[in-house]
Formats: C-alpha cells, sequence, structure tokens
C-alpha cells in the first residue's frame, strides 16, 4: 500500500471516529441537560458514573449511544428540554406518569429519526403538538393522551406511514380531524394504523368523507366526547376491519348511513348522545355485536327493528329515549349473553313476554316510562325487571314488584386474600392479597369498551388478575401481589378498575422495578388478549416511596470517552482527536448551561442578596404605601371589607377607575422580604378565570401588600347564608361548584409550580357580577416545587370543619387535601349549612341521613330550602356521590380535581346546561375490543429489540 493511501486511509478513520465520538458525547452533553432540566432524576444519576456503562436507571445504550429514556412513574419534575433531539439513535421514549413534566412538547422531538415508541402517558404536557412529529417516520407507537395538549392535530401525523397505535384521547385538542388534501398530509394516510383513540378532547367541525377509506386496517375508532358535528360519513362503512366504533357524545346529527350494518367485526358501537335523526338504523348482519348504545338520539318513530331477534352476541342493548315503538320480541331476552337491555322512555307497547328461558347472565331490563299494558310473566324471574311509568303499573297484581324502582346495589370487588389473614398495617402501608403490607404502585384501568356490561362478575375481574400476575412473572418483574378492585362504570360509560401492584421481597419498590411496571402497561406491553375487556389505558398515581438506596450497579470510575477513543488509537492522531473533542465538549457544554438557564429563569437570581432587588413578577405592578393610602382615602374605616389574623382588607379604587381589594399585613405579621417574594412570583404567575387575579403589591415602607381585583358579590358564604341577597338555585350554585374546581384544578394541574391552597373554604370563593366563582386566598397556599413531588410535610394549617383528617394527622398535605375540603364545599353549596355547626358535622350528617334508593337520596330534609324544588334538582344525587367521594377518608381514594371538573361537567351536560368551553384536563381513558381476532394478535409489535423490556429494566 501507497504512503498516500495509508495516509488517507487514515484520515478517513480518523474522520469516522471523531464523528462517532462527538455523537456519543452530544448523547452525554444532552443527558446532563435532561438532569438539570428535571428534579427527581434517580439517584444513580448523581454519581458520576457513565450512562451507559456505570448504569444510569431508565437509560439504555448501544454502542455508547443512548438508544431507549424509559423513566414512566419515576416522579420528575420540570419540563422537556429542546435537547432531547440530539439523541438521534432513541428508539424509545417513555416519561409517562410524570404529573411533574409540563410545558410544551419540543419541535426538536422531530430529529429523532430512529424513534418507534413515543409515550407520553399522564404528563401534565400542554401546548400543541408540534408538527415535527411527522418527521418520526419509523413511530409505530404515539401515546400522548392524558396531557393539555391544546391546538389542533397536526397533519402530518398523516406522514407516519408505519404508526400502529395513535392515542390522542383526554387532552383539549380542537380544530377538525385533518384529512389529506394531495398537498397536506391526513390521517386517511395512516392504513397501517389500528387504533385511532381521539376521544375526549374538543374536536369540531363534520368527521370528513375523506377519513375512510378501504385501504384502511382500523380495529378501534374512538371520537368519543368531542364536539364533532354533521353526519356520519358512509365512507366509514368501507373499514370493514373495525371492531370498535365509538362516535358517542358529540352532536352528531342526520340519518345514520345505511351501510353501518357492512361493518360486520364490529363488537361494540356507542352512537349515544348525538342529534341522530332518521329511522333507527338497519343492524341486521352484525352479528358480533356484544354492546349497543343507541340511546339519546333524535330518531323518528320506529317500530322494534327485525335484529332485535337476530343478533344473538349482544350483552348490552342501550336504547333510550329512541322513540323506540311496537311490542318487543320475546327471542330478545333468550340471547345466550344477554346481561343488560334498558329501553326506558320510548314507546314500547302491547304485552311483555321475557321468554321461557331468559339469559342466565340477564341482570336488567329497564323499561320504565314505555306503554306497555301486559306482562307474560311465565314463571318467577330473578332479574331486575322495572316497568315504573307503564300502564301495567296502573293496575294492581303480580306485577308490583317491578312497579317500584329496585336498591341499586354497587358493585363491590376486590382481589380476595390469598389464603391468609389480613395484617393491620401501619400507617400508608397497604396490605397485599399475599398479607404483606407494603407500598403498592397504583393506578386505574380505564377500559373503554369491554364486552359485556356487568360490573359484578367476580370471574372476569379474576381471569385478569391471573393474566397480568402471570405477565409481570413472566417478564421477571419484581412483583410480590397484584390486587383489582373499585369496579365501576364512570360518567363516560368507560370501565374503570383499580390496580394495586406489590413489590416483592420488601415493602417498596426501587426506581427500576417501578420503570419496568409502569412501562409495561404504558406500552400496553401487557395485552389482556382473548378477553372481554379488550384494550386499555392505564394511568398511575405518583409513587413516592422509593428508599432512598437506589439500587444500580457498583460504579467503577472507569470510562470516560477520552480513555474509550485513547485505547483505540494512538500516537499524534490521539492529540489532535482530543483537542477537537475537547473543543466539541466546550461547545457542548456551553449549550448544556444555556438549556439550563432557560429552563430555570430564576437561576440567576440569588436568593441571600435578593432581598432588596424587585421581584421578577408577570404583570404585576409595584405600588408605593402612598398610592394605596390614597386609593384607600387613608385606610379609612370605610374602606375596609375584612380582617383576619395576617391584617385587614381594604377596598379601593385605583385612577382608571378599577375596583381592587388591598391585603394589608398587620404589623408584626408580616414575613420576611424573601418570603414575601416568593410569595408575589408565586401569585403573579397565576392566571385563570377562575382565580382572583393579582393586580400588584406594595413592599414600602415597612408594608407588606397584596392587591388583587374586587370581586362585587363577596364570598360564596355570603350567598349562601342570603346575607348577599343573591338567590342561588340549583342550577347557580352547579355552576358555581364547577367553576371553583377549575380553578382549583388550575392551581394544582396547571400553574408552574403547582399550587396546594390549604384553604378551600366558602369564604374564600368569590363571586363576581356574573356569578362566575373565583377562588381566593393563598395565604396558606404551598407551591410544590421540591423534588418530593408528591407532599409536602407542613405544619397543620388551615379551617376546622374543611380539613382534611388525614392531613391533620399527619402532616402531610397533598393536592387531595384540597380535594376534600371541596368535598365540604359541595356539601355546603347544597345545605348551606356551616361545616360544623351545632357540634354537627356535615359529612357525617349527610352520609347518616342518605338513603341511596330514595327519590334525592332521602337529603330533603337537609337540602337548603332557596336551592328549589325537588323535581328541579336533577343530577343532585350524582353531584353528592362526588362529594362523598371527596371527603373519603383516605387521600388516595379521592379523584383529582381534574376527574372533578370532568364530573361536574357531565352533570352540568346531564341537566341540560352547557358546561363551557373551559378545558379541564384530568384522568381516565380507555381501550377496547373483543374475544376473537384481538388487535394484538402481532406479538412482535411493541415489543423492543425482540424482548419487551431493554435489557437494564430487567431487575438484576
Ligand atoms: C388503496 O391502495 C391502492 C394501492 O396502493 C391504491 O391504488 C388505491 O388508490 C387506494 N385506494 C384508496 C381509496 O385510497
Ligand atoms: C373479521 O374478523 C375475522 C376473524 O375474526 C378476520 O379473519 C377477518 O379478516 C376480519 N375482517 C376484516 C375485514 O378485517
Ligand atoms: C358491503 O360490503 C361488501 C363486501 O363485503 C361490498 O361488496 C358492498 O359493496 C358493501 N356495501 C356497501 C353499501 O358499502
Ligand atoms: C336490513 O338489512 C338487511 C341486510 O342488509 C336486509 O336484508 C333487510 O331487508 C333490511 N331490513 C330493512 C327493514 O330494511
Amino acid at each position: 500500500m501507497s504512503a498516500r493511501v495509508g495516509h488517507i486511509l487514515v484520515l478517513i478513520m480518523f474522520i469516522q471516529i471523531s464523528i462517532t465520538s462527538s455523537q456519543k458525547n452530544s448523547d452525554l452533553v444532552a443527558l446532563q441537560a435532561l438532569k438539570h432540566a428535571w428534579q427527581g432524576t434517580p439517584l444513580s444519576w448523581n454519581d458520576g458514573s457513565d450512562p451507559c456503562t456505570g448504569g444510569w436507571v431508565g437509560i439504555t445504550c448501544t454502542n455508547s449511544r443512548v438508544t431507549s429514556i424509559i423513566l414512566s412513574s419515576t416522579g420528575l419534575i420540570g419540563p422537556l428540554p429542546g435537547d432531547i433531539g440530539e439523541f438521534t439513535e432513541l428508539v424509545v421514549l417513555d416519561l409517562s406518569y410524570n404529573t411533574g413534566l409540563t410545558g410544551s412538547l419540543t419541535e426538536a422531538i422531530g430529529n429523532l429519526a430512529k424513534l418507534t415508541n413515543l409515550i407520553l402517558v399522564g404528563c401534565k404536557f400542554n401546548g400543541p403538538i408540534p408538527s415535527s412529529i411527522g418527521n418520526l417516520e419509523r413511530l409505530r407507537y404515539l401515546s400522548l393522551n392524558s396531557n393539555g395538549f391544546t391546538g389542533s392535530i397536526p397533519a402530518s401525523i398523516g406522514m407516519l406511514k408505519n404508526l400502529y397505535w395513535l392515542d390522542l384521547s383526554d387532552n383539549q385538542l380542537t380544530g377538525t380531524i385533518p384529512v389529506s388534501d394531495g398537498i397536506t398530509p391526513g390521517l386517511d394516510m395512516l392504513t397501517r394504523t389500528k387504533h385511532f383513540h381521539l376521544g375526549d378532547n374538543q374536536l369540531s367541525g363534520e368527521i370528513p368523507l375523506g377519513l375512510f377509506n378501504s385501504n384502511m386496517t382500523l380495529f378501534h375508532l374512538l371520537f368519543d366526547h368531542n364536539r364533532l358535528t354533521g353526519e356520519i360519513p358512509s365512507t366509514l362503512g368501507l373499514v370493514q376491519s373495525l371492531e370498535v366504533v365509538r362516535l358517542d357524545s358529540n352532536s352528531l346529527s342526520g340519518d345514520v348511513p345505511s351501510n353501518i350494518n357492512n361493518l360486520t367485526n364490529v363488537t361494540e358501537m356507542y352512537l349515544s348522545n348525538n342529534l341522530l335523526t332518521g329511522l333507527i338504523p338497519n343492524l341486521t348482519g352484525m352479528n358480533r355485536l356484544n354492546y349497543l348504545d343507541l340511546s339519546n338520539n333524535s330518531f323518528s318513530e320506529s317500530d322494534i327493528p327485525s335484529w332485535f331477534s337476530t343478533l344473538e352476541a349482544l350483552t348490552t342493548l342501550k336504547m333510550h329515549y329512541t322513540n323506540l315503538a311496537g311490542e318487543l320480541p320475546a327471542t330478545l331476552f333468550s340471547f345466550p349473553q344477554l346481561q343488560n337491555v334498558d329501553l326506558s322512555n320510548n314507546r314500547i307497547n302491547g304485552s311483555l313476554d321475557i321468554s321461557p328461558n331468559p339469559s342466565r347472565q340477564l341482570e336488567l331490563v329497564d323499561l320504565r316510562t314505555n306503554r306497555i299494558s301486559d306482562f307474560r310473566q311465565r314463571r318467577q324471574y330473578t332479574i331486575g325487571l322495572i316497568l315504573v311509568d307503564n300502564p301495567i303499573c296502573m293496575e294492581s297484581g303480580v306485577t308490583n314488584a317491578f312497579c317500584s324502582l329496585p336498591t341499586k346495589t354497587s358493585a363491590a370487588y376486590s382481589t380476595p386474600w390469598n389464603n391468609c389473614t389480613p395484617p393491620s398495617c401501619g400507617s400508608d402501608l397497604v396490605a397485599s392479597p399475599n398479607c404483606q403490607c407494603a407500598h403498592p404502585f397504583v393506578g386505574l384501568f380505564s377500559f373503554k369498551a369491554p364486552s359485556f356490561s356487568t360490573v359484578t362478575n367476580a370471574t372476569i375481574y379474576d381471569s385478569l388478575h391471573n393474566l397480568l400476575m402471570s405477565f409481570f412473572k413472566n417478564a421477571s418483574l419484581p412483583v410480590d401481589s397484584l390486587s383489582l378492585s373499585n369496579p365501576s362504570r364512570n360518567l363516560e360509560d368507560y370501565l374503570v378498575l383499580r390496580l394495586q401492584v406489590f413489590p416483592s421481597g420488601q415493602p417498596n419498590f426501587n426506581r427500576t422495578g417501578i420503570i419496568g411496571v409502569a412501562f409495561a402497561l404504558s406500552n400496553q406491553s401487557f395485552k389482556p388478549a382473548k378477553t372481554d375487556f379488550n384494550t386499555y389505558t392505564f394511568n398511575a398515581e405518583n409513587y413516592n416511596f422509593f428508599s432512598d438506596l437506589e439500587t444500580g450497579v457498583a460504579k467503577s470510575n472507569t470510562s470516560s470517552t477520552g480513555i474509550i477513543i485513547g485505547s483505540a488509537i494512538g500516537g499524534c492522531v490521539l492529540v489532535v482527536l482530543l483537542v477537537l473533542a475537547g473543543m466539541y465538549a466546550l461547545r457542548q457544554k456551553g449549550r448544556a448551561e444555556k438549556a439550563v438557564q432557560h429552563n430555570q429563569p430564576f437561576a440567576q437570581w440569588d436568593s441571600t442578596s435578593a432581598s432588596g432587588s424587585v421581584p421578577q413578577l408577570k404583570g404585576a405592578k409595584s405600588f408605593t404605601f402612598e398610592e394605596l393610602r390614597k386609593y384607600t382615602n387613608n385606610f379609612s374605616e370605610s374602606s375596609q371589607i375584612g380582617a383576619g389574623g395576617y391584617g385587614n382588607v381594604y377596598k379601593g379604587s385605583l385612577p382608571n377607575g378599577q375596583l381592587i381589594a388591598i391585603k394589608r399585613a398587620r404589623q408584626g405579621s408580616t414575613q420576611g422580604g424573601l418570603e414575601f417574594k416568593t410569595e408575589l412570583e408565586l401569585l403573579s404567575r397565576v392566571h385563570h378565570k377562575n382565580v382572583v387575579g393579582l393586580i400588584g403589591f406594595c413592599f414600602d415602607q415597612g408594608e407588606q401588600m397584596l392587591v388583587y381585583e374586587f370581586i362585587v358579590n363577596g364570598t360564596l358564604k355570603d350567598s349562601l347564608s342570603g346575607r348577599s341577597g343573591i338567590r342561588l338555585d340549583w342550577m347557580r350554585r352547579l355552576k358555581i361548584a364547577l367553576g371553583a374546581a377549575r380553578g382549583l384544578q388550575y392551581l394544582h394541574d396547571l400553574a408552574d409550580p403547582p399550587i396546594i391552597h390549604r384553604d378551600i373554604k366558602t369564604n374564600n370563593i368569590l363571586l363576581d357580577q356574573r356569578l362566575v366563582a373565583k377562588v381566593a386566598d393563598f395565604g396558606l397556599s404551598k407551591p410544590i416545587s421540591d423534588a418530593n413531588r408528591t407532599h409536602v410535610t407542613t405544619q397543620v394549617k388551615g379551617t376546622m370543619g374543611y380539613m382534611d383528617p388525614e392531613y391533620y394527622m399527619t402532616q402531610q398535605l397533598t393536592e387531595k387535601s384540597d380535594v376534600y375540603s371541596f368535598g365540604v364545599v359541595m356539601l355546603e353549596l347544597i345545605t348551606a349549612r356551616n361545616p360544623i355547626e351545632k357540634g354537627r358535622y356535615i359529612v357525617r350528617e349527610v352520609k347518616q341521613m342518605m338513603d341511596k334508593n330514595k327519590e334525592l337520596y332521602n337529603l330533603h330534609e337537609i337540602l337548603d330550602p332557596t336551592i328549589g324544588l325537588s323535581n328541579q334538582l336533577k343530577g343532585l344525587e350524582k353531584f353528592v356521590d362526588l362529594s362523598l367521594r371527596c371527603v373519603d377518608e383516605k387521600g388516595t381514594q379521592r379523584p383529582g380535581m381534574g376527574e372533578i371538573v370532568k364530573e361536574l361537567e357531565s352533570i352540568m351536560t346531564f341537566v341540560g346546561l352547557n358546561p363551557g368551553s373551559e378545558p379541564s384536563s384530568s384522568a381516565g381513558y380507555e381501550g377496547a375490543g373483543q374475544d376473537f381476532s384481538h388487535p394484538y394478535s402481532n406479538d412482535s409489535l411493541f415489543a423492543y429489540s425482540g424482548g419487551f423490556l431493554p435489557p437494564n429494566l430487567h431487575p438484576k
């Protein structure tokens, strides 16, 4: 070989090596940037070891390049920095169930050309989904559900030709569903996609005719709970692979397309709660249909369709308010799997015949408010049959038992004890089915289209339990046992089931264990195939029981990138390389520092020397003492509108006429300048329609004052007590509850940092001129900014009667403490009683008086008489149910504010009010499916490099 060729070879080698080494280096720099951007990273990230060889928990590398980042449910807090775009070899990114992850999803995500799985379930990301996501051409699995994403669905998602799973549900997406037009792409191009899960958003406009075509291979179409209008496109009938169709709770109108019954593989179909017209659709031939809900539409009067006698796979037939007329065929009731028939509020007439051999699974037949005049009772049935408000109930006789509303039995199920005696476990430990006390990993399954409607059937849950347990075993995850409990149908008609996973061998999981368990569920690695549950979504609660001794392999102090390079080559080339690498590293370091600064806007603010400087406030104005003195007429008595331990509140008006409320700290109760500033900075970042806005402050002449907008109608307490003269009827109270809930949800979920109010009560909820509720008074509020995201240990403060007993006992403050107080406020809203009145506690009073079998739960006596006549209190029972969940003794059992907002919205919708367009972000979702031909038939679909877990997630 000539010397010249030799030189060239060396040069090529040199270039190759320097390129790979600088890429490795950029991965390292980007990892450092993640570490700086986030609080709560695993301890193994801090001990100076090499992320790849030393084993940073959650990071997997191949050839020294980062190929997976899986940090589900590890309590991360912070934004996702743009540096994520540096991981150009990344295949899997899962940051699910970190409710502290906020901010927008960076455009840089589009650089991850090798990415196959992008999973950000149940975080608090917001802002638009970047259109660069369309660059990820290898993407198979995209799950952005249960965040706060806004804006429209990027059309570029249509470019993801390998996409198998698309889940954007439970966000705040608006706009129309994009379809291609020859220039811009659209979802119609996703012919390999099996799952379109877009439910629980605010999508609007018509479902485009062009969205569906015969080349599609969709299994699940979930568009429920949006604002879609127009007709169901007839092209839907072309997608013959469909198994689940949920279009319910939209504003769809017109006739159901006549080819709908071409969808012969469909097993669950929900078209309920729309404005559909025309005759009831002809579903003849949909012989696999298990679950059908057509309720609440505007169909014209139709005779009982012939398919009532032929769709033998039905478990559930729901068609209330569908204008059905005629006599029911007895064959319907003998379908072998039939469980639940709800045909109430129709014009069904003639004679009822439940057949001599009704389905053995039949639980409930609800025919209330029809025109049935005769009942052929062939024998004693054990089913719940409701004939209330039919002519037959006007006569006395054998049917009496069916002429009053039956007792509702609530479904209680939880995984049974495994032949042992449950121990009593200390404070927050929970007994596992194997009777060990431990800290379980907890979350909720939501099944969006199970094939069944009964929630009481233990066999079904037992089999799910066994499947899941053997899955964890096979995956060698450190799971001792698990428990399923509290099955219920939520207001969106999803089957919700609580899961607790218990660690094996020790009372808590370490991060590796949690990541393994959480990823199995966020990535749908666990497939409940061949069960009636079909697919699911899962959302986990924060797990904050990691022991401080984080596991991890022993760290050696070897292996810096430089040394690896050094051993590969020698001589002067090394010197050159080191210089180059050094220059590169410097540049990257600069970038990392910039990234850090960017992510922590206050990083430069020195808290020790800052006392005298002006805090950084968004929009809040600094007033001088003189100014405020003038605006309040020298703090005159007549301008004083309130007083408390901290000082007085004054009313004033600005030169521009705006009314203000000034909270002036009493001399002696002022806080340190630094604390005051911290509080100010916190308050100035809070902007929401349902939260009282801060206008400014005064930090002058030894005074500390906060200046708020003045809210004209005063406190909710004043209105409930009649002092304000404003009459609050049930509708107004509902709106106020929803407004306050949204304000509080904002503080918990969207404020940055999140804020626990700590003193929610009717005195701290104000009403403006249009009776819009505004949450006020953050005197006791706590931002959750420390790494320990799930609770803050503090001195107990709050107001008796509203205070969370769990917080009182443990001094651990969580968002659920506010939820408790809010539950008390809800009870106060309907009773107008003080939480503690004449020694009686409202929560106990309501529970004692309540009888779920009676009208209005038998609460007439305790209801505030000015709330309205009892026949105008639609939805009150749901409201009471919700409030009692809020005041559950265990914080973990209480719903989050997001869920509360959703439930209140759905109560509003239920009573016929428009809940308004205020977005909500929260938990709750689900999958869908059926027995045969399961969507996950190809097991390799979600697999990652041959196994289901990246290697470093297997417990060592
Ligand atoms: C379906 O795919 C075929 C082949 O790729 C193509 O020629 C045809 O136009 C497609 N049909 C529709 C409706 O998109
Ligand atoms: C319907 O389901 C059957 C099996 O369950 C399957 O073989 C068939 O391909 C499906 N039809 C379509 C159009 O996907
Ligand atoms: C229904 O499907 C069949 C094929 O299974 C097809 O030939 C027919 O045209 C379809 N009908 C409609 C109305 O789409
Ligand atoms: C319903 O559809 C089936 C099959 O497409 C057809 O045979 C039947 O005549 C239709 N029934 C009515 C009432 O249109």
